[in-house]
């Protein structure tokens, strides 16, 4: 059966942004963010501590973190210790870490193979429990990989273990490149569901292929209630050639809500934040919701 309740994890300001070419302001961003805090969200990824080589749109995440009102869990995604520090320096409470199931995309993407990730994660994670930080891990290419086909599932449920005994308190499991499909989508996150029980479990859907809402549906019937989503649909991760963004929150959210899942997220203010930060990047958000909404 259906939950009554989901949670949505914004990852717009992150996910959505770190792929726009046009270098949006820091104000532009606090403001998107402020939109989607006053629409209800409770947990959001507000910004990434990376290489600003590789990442120039994040270069400001400090000056992100000093001016946010940190209410709810509102999460700062990095991928080692330098990244670590400075969140927890500037003031993060709710951290996220990522690494990929696929070596050639953990490659492409930090720099290093899996298990090198893995070991250097280890010690850091450990620690961060210790200090009663809130750890998310992202689990990237659960899986495909845009560069070596079709993940083995059994590969995918192996990562998560590891995280779940180094004590994570959250997984959140992606569909990097928008591939699985929903019968896929079901499979795995019942095994997850089901050999990890006590584990907060997110899915992290992009919509390259449009089956992100199909997915969100099956992964709600084994039993998912915590969704990733990007306001305006926008993003995608600037490392996997072709990604486009998550699933858009309004789409999602219009969905849940009309299937009778509340969500605490107030639609018309969701997408009062994606008109709010539509004229600050390169491509007008065409989402379902927000088109209707514009045309009110
Ligand atoms: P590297 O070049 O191997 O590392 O990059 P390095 O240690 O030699 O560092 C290079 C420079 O970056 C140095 O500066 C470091 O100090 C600096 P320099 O000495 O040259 O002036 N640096 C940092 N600065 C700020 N914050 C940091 C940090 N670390 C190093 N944390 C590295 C390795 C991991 C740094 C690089 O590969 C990187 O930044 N990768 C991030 C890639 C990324 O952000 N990808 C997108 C997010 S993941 C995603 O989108 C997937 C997800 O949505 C789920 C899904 O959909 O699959 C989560
Ligand atoms: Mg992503």
């Amino acid at each position: 059966s259906l939950p009554n309740k989901a949670t949505i994890i914004e990852v717009g300001p992150r996910d959505g942004l770190q792929n726009e070419g046009k270098i949006v302001s820091t104000e532009s961003k606090l403001e998107f963010i402020e939109g989607l805090q006053r629409a209800g969200i409770q947990e959001m990824e507000l910004t990434s501590f990376v290489s600003p080589k590789w990442v120039p749109q994040m270069a400001d995440a400090k000056e992100i973190l000093a001016n946010v009102e940190k209410t709810g869990r509102q999460f700062v995604l990095t991928p080692n210790e330098k990244g670590i520090s400075l969140a927890l320096e500037s003031g993060a409470k709710a951290l996220a870490v990522f690494v990929g199931v696929s070596d050639s995309f953990n490659k492409k993407n930090i720099n290093k193979s899996t298990s090198e990730s893995m070991a250097a994660l280890e010690p850091l994670i450990l620690k961060l429990k210790e200090e009663g930080i809130f750890v998310r891990a992202c689990i990237s290419t659960a899986f495909y990989c845009p560069f070596e086909g079709a993940v083995d599932p059994e590969k995918t449920v192996a990562l998560c273990r590891q995280f779940v005994d180094w004590g994570v308190d959250e997984l959140s499991v992606a569909d990097t490149i928008g591939m699985a499909n929903p019968v896929e989508s079901y499979e795995l996150f019942h095994r997850l569901k089901t050999e990890f029980p006590d584990v907060l479990m997110t899915a992290h859907f992009h919509d390259t292929r449009k089956m992100a809402l199909a997915n969100i549906f099956a992964s709600l019937q084994a039993g998912v209630d915590r969704f990733d989503a990007s306001a305006g649909g926008l993003g995608g991760c600037p490392f996997a050639p072709g990604a486009t963004g998550n699933a858009a929150t309004e789409d999602i959210v219009n969905m849940l809500h009309r299937m009778g899942i509340d969500t605490g997220i107030d639609l018309d203010l969701l997408c009062e934040a994606v008109a709010n930060i539509e004229p600050h990047v390169s491509n007008p958000v065409d989402t379902g919701m927000y088109r209707l909404y514009k045309n009110k």
